[in-house]
């Protein structure tokens, strides 16, 4: 009998999200090991050599990718680099799983998608939310029909910012590394999440602002979306938030799903009249919504990578995201609803 293959991983750039999802992720599997990370930062190498000196550090991932022989990749720099770092692994013969905006220009998108086609590799967005209880759980009732046809979606997602407190540097802050600001950062996870549960958007108006932090990007933003099915959505993101509703809420003609990431996730049946006269049916689906997210995202993805499990935060559903918070910053600033007609 063979011995099952042991894929070969590197991380290119090892802050935040690459330390609380991606490093423990491959690290506790089994057929993985972890052999080299790139970051062009020496104080990061250092940080990581001193938790693990067995990973090889590299500041420049050409280097790192030309001398490993890497099997997958897992590219966690700013946003400004996702796209030459996944095509740039992607021929190197890796799978290539992004963070999240997939890239900063539709043009991007095409090339990280034609290149994972001619390289027959696997590529995947982390669109951690997906991976939640709460919003898996609202997918599969909205499957079964439990609240009917859904009409509306509400989306928050808020916090107090992704530096201090977060991020290694204040990369987020600047509008030649990020593209955007709280729209394209939180936004992205809420536009990917109406998508998957709603179906198309069809058109987007907006309006971002700069509310609070003096920074050059927007630190809040609405969103006004319209969906092929007719339903209409509302997404609310920002970076300057104190503690209040974060998660989804999706109404149908039968019942209303309530996801609210820290109170649980609700199906809620009965009638409100404009009477007053109400009858409320809460049933507690998931008392912790957010269960599962970067706990499981390694795992799902080696699935993926393995064939035991389908892509679906693929490169298609990475463009689309990206497509309409694109087309919400054109939004904000024309003042005008943009349409997403067919491509
Ligand atoms: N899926 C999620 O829930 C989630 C959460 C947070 C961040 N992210 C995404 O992860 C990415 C990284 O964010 P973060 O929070 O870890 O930021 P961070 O600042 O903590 O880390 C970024 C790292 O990239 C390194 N870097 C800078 N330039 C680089 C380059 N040219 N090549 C390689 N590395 C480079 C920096 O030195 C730093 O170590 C962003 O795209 C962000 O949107 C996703």
């Amino acid at each position: 009998m063979s011995a099952a293959k042991t894929y070969r991983v590197g991380i290119i750039g090892g802050g935040a999200i690459a330390q609380a999802c991606h490093i423990p992720g491959y690290v506790r599997n089994a057929d993985v090991q972890l052999v080299a990370l790139a970051d062009p930062d020496p104080a990061r190498l250092r940080e990581l050599s001193a938790l693990d000196p067995t990973i090889r550090a590299y500041t420049e991932p050409l280097a790192m990718l030309a001398q490993e022989k890497l099997d997958i990749v897992s590219v966690c720099s700013p946003n400004a680099f996702h796209a030459q770092q996944t095509v740039d692994a992607l021929k190197a013969g890796c799978h290539v799983l992004c963070e999240k905006p997939m890239a900063v220009s539709l043009s991007e998108t095409d090339a990280m998608i034609a290149a994972a086609k001619s390289a027959r590799r696997k590529l995947m967005v982390g669109f951690t939310h997906r991976l939640f209880s709460g919003p898996r759980k609202c997918r599969e009732l909205l499957d079964e029909k439990a609240i009917g046809k859904p009409f509306m979606i509400r989306v928050r997602f808020a916090h107090g910012g992704p530096f201090p407190g977060w991020a290694k540097s204040r990369w987020f802050y600047d509008p030649k590394l990020a593209a955007g600001g709280a729209l394209l950062d939180m936004g992205i996870h809420a536009i990917d999440l109406c998508l998957w549960l709603m179906g198309p958007i069809v058109s987007v108006s907006a309006r971002t602002a700069t509310l609070v932090k003096r920074i050059p990007v927007d630190d809040n933003a609405v969103m006004l979306l319209e969906f092929k099915s007719g339903a209409l959505g509302y997404i609310e993101v920002g970076w300057t938030s104190k503690p209040g509703f974060a998660g989804c809420e999706i109404y149908g003609t039968e019942g209303s799903l309530i996801c609210d990431y820290l109170k649980g996730l609700h199906m809620v049946g009965g009638v409100v009249s404009a009477s007053g006269k109400d009858t409320h049916d809460w049933r507690l689906i998931e008392r912790h919504p957010t269960e599962g997210g970067w706990k499981i995202e390694i795992d799902h993805w080696l699935d993926v990578v393995r064939g035991k499990e389908k892509l679906t935060m693929d490169g298609k559903a990475g463009r689309a995201a990206l497509r309409v918070a694109l087309a919400a910053y054109e939004s904000s600033k024309s003042g005008k609803r943009v349409a997403l007609d067919k491509e």
